[in-house]
């Protein structure tokens, strides 16, 4: 269904005092609009039910966006939680370009965090990063460079087991994060999502 031409009403909403010159105009375009689609056309023959006042909708600025303002757990599930996959994926596939490439994005997405979200509860983010994660990240570098499988499979549960250090630590120990299971039909496979014993 059409909606009224705005042109033939805005002028009367705009400045009431004009509404006798302008009234004419609006009847013979209802009248024509009315004609031409029947009874359909006669209901926008009536007044239009006015709407809120344009000179307040129409000036007021529209409100600025808010900054993107992610939390902690947001970060996690973005950044790291997917890089942590892909980097066990590439380096049990042998493809030691991808697997230094998601170990670097892993650590830097890290120190994104760290520089967004210093403190997390009161505790000094980066701190957490340097003690407990960025050495196991290092070992694991260290086994890419060598192309070694096995020392590799070694170092990535070493650096799993500090991403749950880090949970604990942070008063997360429900947050489970464990070396991806082939044989998992979740969506996130290096996620324990069974309740503690
Ligand atoms: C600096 C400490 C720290 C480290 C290191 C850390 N995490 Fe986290 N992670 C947290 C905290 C704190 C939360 C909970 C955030 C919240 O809910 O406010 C969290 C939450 C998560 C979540 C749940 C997010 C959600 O909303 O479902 C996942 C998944 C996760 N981390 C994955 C990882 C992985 C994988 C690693 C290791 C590569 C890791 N984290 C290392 C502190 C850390």
């Amino acid at each position: 269904m059409p909606s009224p031409d705005p042109a033939s009403i805005q002028p009367s909403i705009r400045n009431p005092a004009s509404a006798p010159m302008i009234r004419p105009r609006r009847s013979l375009r209802s009248l024509a609009v009315a004609i031409g689609l029947g009874t359909c056309g006669l209901v926008f023959a009536q007044d239009p039910a006015p709407g809120p006042s344009p000179s307040a909708a129409s000036t007021a600025p529209p409100p600025a966006p808010a900054a993107f303002a992610p939390g902690f757990d947001d970060l996690m599930t973005l950044l790291v939680q997917p890089r942590h996959l892909k980097l066990y994926y590439a380096g049990t596939a042998g493809n030691w370009e991808l697997a230094a490439a998601e170990a670097r994005d892993l650590r830097a997405a890290l120190k994104r965090i760290a520089s967004t979200l210093p403190t997390y509860q009161g505790n000094d983010v980066d701190a957490a990063l340097t003690s407990m994660i960025v050495p196991k990240i290092q070992a694991v570098d260290a086994s890419i460079a060598a192309a070694d499988a096995k020392r590799f499979v070694a170092s990535f549960a070493e650096l799993t087991t500090a991403c749950n250090a880090c949970h604990t630590y942070l008063e997360h120990p429900f947050i489970v994060i464990r070396i991806p299971d082939g044989e998992s039909k979740s969506l996130y496979p290096d996620q324990d999502f069974s309740p503690s014993p």
